[in-house]
């Protein structure tokens, strides 16, 4: 028995919602998330979406900021289009719902400073921006009633072919029900990846649970191309805290003049770049990785005791607040930072509707590779993207319907028996993130590339074997994805012969005076 609508869509950040919305009057819609609705990276958005809305902003200079950010490698017509169309799909979540900050002096919107911008462009709700889209997008698909149905703690497993031998075109997913352990069958003539990114593919990450990188795995062994997978974007600022987990400390801080330090109270910064705290990501991770090799720190410290405790309050109250529950006083003491691996730049390939190369496919969001962010996101462009992708992915999908159902057999368990070793699977988990972290971080080197390919073949060769053995479970199928994610990265990481962006190996410290794209893709 399966499950059939005219769109299934694997995620509910917002790449998801609002493609959903834009498709519900054209057809019925499923979207499938696999904790609750709310839970993924939209949610824990802090900074806010980059858009030129103010008057002494232009363009131009968007598309210029995004595009030495990239280092080379953007797609200038994606730069464009996510560019020239944010001033309308940010107005579009407004008329949903969305309450973002307005300006001091009557204006529309506070507009936020982050690195690499050259302009005030950043709208945000206070600092909990994503809070607020998220839920802005959920009441505007709940009122759509019957044409959006949410199926929650569903766990998309694999993408299903026309072709079973592997090939033709893709017809749906098979999805583990999480609560009953079953896995059903769904069914559309589109699928959209919308699951975000793979953070947890490291051992520290700003990113939540979810963020498995299920969609560019599950993309990858159904034979569509991926690309850029090297280029995992470190956060500089990750609070450092024993109890606290992931937890972002929004470059905004940065933003309204928060400076670096390190434990001595020394700032470092002018030393590495004239826009000090302000330079591209890639440029401030990699100077704070730096100096706390040096110094042998554990973490450094950003400082915003510059400004008053009322203004902290009222602009940063999540990060104010989540700063207290932990013992620090952001308005009299510098706040302990390090870097964590945030953003995954790279994904499945796409057009600039989305499309895969896998007929059938579309991919937008953190999941996809549009050519937008190139070698290295620009701060705030990746909320943008996930509005203007789907803007664009819901009209080429009204052009994919039509087709009937196909005939798919249901999802075969074989002999697989319940595990009765579930030890094996966090091991293997805790493998993987650590090799990772400490092969393929910040700085890489061909030699530490050459280690973790070795170990991630040895895992995977465990792991597949351990898979086909055992009935499915939620970790189960994040633990094969995350393996073979990490394998993509290390690929592509080796094929790069050159330093540039977010990829930096001591081995190639140079850019090549061509820049390419990582482009991969498994035989079908
Ligand atoms: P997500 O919002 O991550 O949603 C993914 C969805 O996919 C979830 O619903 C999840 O359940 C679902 N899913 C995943 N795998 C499966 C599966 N196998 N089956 C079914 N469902 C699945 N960007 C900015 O532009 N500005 C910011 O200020 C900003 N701040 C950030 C702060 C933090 C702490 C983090 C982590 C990221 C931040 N980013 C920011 C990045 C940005 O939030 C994300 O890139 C963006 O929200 C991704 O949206 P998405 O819709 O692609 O995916
Ligand atoms: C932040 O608030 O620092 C995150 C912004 C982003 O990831 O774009």
């Amino acid at each position: 028995m399966s499950e059939n609508f005219d769109a299934l869509v694997l995620g509910g950040g917002i790449a998801g919602l609002s493609f959903a919305l834009k498709f519900a009057p054209h057809g019925r819609v499923a979207v499938l998330t696999k904790r609750n609705r709310a839970e993924g990276s939209t949610n824990y958005a802090q900074g806010g979406i980059a858009s030129v809305l103010a008057e002494d902003d232009s363009f131009e200079s968007h598309v210029e900021d995004t595009l030495t950010a990239g280092a080379g490698l953007c797609r200038r017509d994606a730069v464009e289009l996510c560019v020239r169309q944010g001033p309308a799909r940010i107005r579009e979540l407004v008329q949903l719902g969305a309450r973002f900050s307005p300006g001091e002096r009557g204006d529309e919107f506070d507009l936020g400073r982050e690195g690499g911008h050259t302009r005030r462009r950043i709208v945000h709700a206070q600092d909990l921006t994503g809070r607020e889209v998220e839920r802005a997008l959920l009441a505007a698909c709940d009122d759509q009633g019957e044409r959006i149905r949410f199926f929650e703690h569903h766990v998309a497993v694999d993408l299903i072919l026309s072709d079973r031998r592997g090939g033709g075109h893709c017809v749906g997913a098979y999805v583990l029900d999480g609560r009953s352990g079953e896995v059903r069958t769904f069914l559309a003539p589109v699928t959209v990846l919308a699951t975000g990114g793979s953070g947890k593919v490291y051992l520290y990450t700003t990113n939540p649970d979810v963020a498995t990188g299920d969609g560019v795995a599950m993309a990858w062994r159904a034979g569509a191309t991926v690309a850029n997978m090297e280029f995992m974007q470190f956060h500089p600022t990750c609070l450092f805290h024993p109890q606290a987990r992931n937890f972002l400390i929004s470059e905004a801080l940065r933003g309204e003049g928060g400076v670096l330090k390190l434990r001595s109270g020394a700032t470092f910064m002018e030393r590495y770049h004239p826009l000090r705290e302000l330079a591209p990501r890639d440029i401030v991770a990699r100077a704070i990785d730096a100096e706390m090799k040096r110094t042998g720190d554990d973490y450094v410290t950003l400082d915003m005791t510059h400004l008053p405790r009322a203004f902290l309050m009222e602009r940063f109250p999540n990060i104010y607040a989540t700063c207290r529950e932990h013992g620090i006083d952001m308005a009299v003491q510098p706040i302990p930072v390090v870097p964590a691996a945030h953003y995954q730049s790279g994904g499945v390939d796409t057009d600039l509707a989305g499309r895969t190369d896998l007929p059938g496919l579309l991919a937008i969001g953190e999941v996809a590779c549009t050519g937008l962010h190139g070698a290295n996101r620009l701060a705030s462009n990746s909320l943008l993207e996930g509005l203007v992708f789907a803007h664009e992915a819901a009209a080429a999908a009204r052009e994919m319907l039509g087709a009937s159902p196909a005939a798919v057999p249901d999802w075969d368990p074989g002999k697989a028996v319940d595990s009765d070793e579930r030890v094996v699977v966090s091991h293997n988990w805790d493998e993987i993130r650590r090799l990772m972290w400490n092969y393929v971080g910040i700085v890489r080197t061909d030699k530490r590339l050459a280690r973790a390919r070795r170990r991630l073949e040895l895992l995977r060769d465990e792991i597949r074997a351990y898979y086909w053995d055992h009935r499915l479970t939620a970790d189960l199928v994040e633990l094969r994805n995350i393996a073979d994610v990490a394998a993509l990265v290390v690929e592509g990481a080796a094929r790069r012969g050159e330093s540039r962006g977010l990829h930096y190996t001591l081995d190639h410290p140079q850019a090549s005076p061509r820049a390419e794209e990582t482009r991969l893709r498994r035989a079908r």
